[in-house]
């Protein structure tokens, strides 16, 4: 009987009706680069339809995503002063600092979460401090712990360490409990691969590292086994949400963290992602609104809750004319 299957998807209310995996705005998480000192948002040439955003304009912005349905940004910034030690990373001024408060401010609902890693901040664009040319991990326990507590203490809910150091949820996690804030969550950047589909973030954040590369503490594209170790270990160091990054190339590994632990799940699709698909569809090669919500339904149906993604804010108005 060959057309029994056919039968399920004949109308498109039959397909309605049968459906298994629901993308919804509230699964996006929104990444906003926040740059120091700006007044207008700064164009980021390599991200069409991305900017550095001035922390005033981030009260806007915020009840934008609300209104079109988005309940969570993920916070990046771009900040004047670098130096080896990421001083910058830690004032109660910072970027990052003031952005928290402009979008608590604004939207009190928005669930606010940000990125603790050096490598924005950093002369040498290294995720860790250097020991002459080796990354010293043990060394950038603190400067990470320091970076996520003053996001905690400036309202930040979630703080998500991407640095790949070993044992940064464990500090962080750690100090947080130390200084009365563990009840803010970490989402561990579990399973970050070193991709070259991170170029267009670096241009946008300028934290290219200025020599060697990030393999020695990102993963190995060509491992599952060693990823699913990193996830593991996040969980066992007290990780609240698990994330997987890049996305798209990267599906096996969500249906595996997704396998191996109930925590919630987030697929982080990358600034070269999106950038592919807007070049393409300014090309007039691809359909942009079908392909996004095509790859957005592909995250959550290897199972992640969450998918972070710069196209978030359109994605949600289209799935809101659906
Ligand atoms: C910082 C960080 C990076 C991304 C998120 N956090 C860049 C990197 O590891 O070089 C990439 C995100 C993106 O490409 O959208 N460590």
């Amino acid at each position: 009987m060959p057309s029994i299957l056919r039968r399920l998807r004949r109308t498109e209310a039959m397909r309605s009706l049968m459906r298994e995996t629901h993308v919804r705005p509230l699964d996006l998480v929104y990444p906003i680069f926040v740059g120091e000192g700006l007044t207008q948002p700064e164009v980021i040439p390599s991200m069409p339809g991305q900017f550095r955003q001035p922390v005033s304009s981030l009260g806007i912005l915020a009840k934008t995503l609300q209104a079109a349905g988005v309940g969570s940004v993920l916070l990046f910034g771009v900040p004047l002063t670098k130096d080896d030690n990421a001083t910058a990373a830690t004032h109660k001024d910072g970027v990052v600092q003031n952005a928290i408060r402009a979008i608590k401010d604004a939207t009190p609902g928005m669930v606010v979460m940000t990125d603790v890693c050096i490598c924005a901040y950093t002369t040498h664009g290294h995720c860790g401090v250097l020991r002459g040319q080796e990354i010293d991990n043990d060394a950038t326990l603190p400067l990470l712990s320091a970076m996520a507590l003053s996001h905690a203490v400036s309202g930040a809910d979630v703080v998500a360490p991407s640095s790949m150091m070993d044992e940064q949820v464990g500090a962080i996690r750690c100090a947080l409990g130390h200084d009365g804030l563990s009840e803010i969550a970490i989402m561990g950047y579990s399973a970050k691969f070193a991709s070259g589909f991170y170029g267009p973030f670096r241009d946008a954040a300028g934290s290219a590292p200025s020599f060697g590369d990030r393999a020695s503490y990102q993963h190995d594209p060509a491992n599952v086994r060693h990823a699913r170790r990193e996830i593991v270990q996040d969980v066992e160091e007290g990780a609240d949400i698990l994330m997987v990054k890049p996305g798209l190339a990267y599906l096996d590994i969500v249906r595996l963290a997704r396998e191996t632990s109930d925590l919630p799940l987030a697929a982080y699709s990358v600034s070269g992602e999106y950038s592919m698909i807007k070049a393409a569809a300014e090309k007039g090669w691809l359909d942009e609104k079908r392909i996004v919500l095509e790859t957005l339904t592909s995250f959550k149906r290897a199972g992640a809750n969450l998918v972070i993604t710069y196209h978030a804010l359109e994605a949600a108005r289209w799935l809101n004319d659906c």
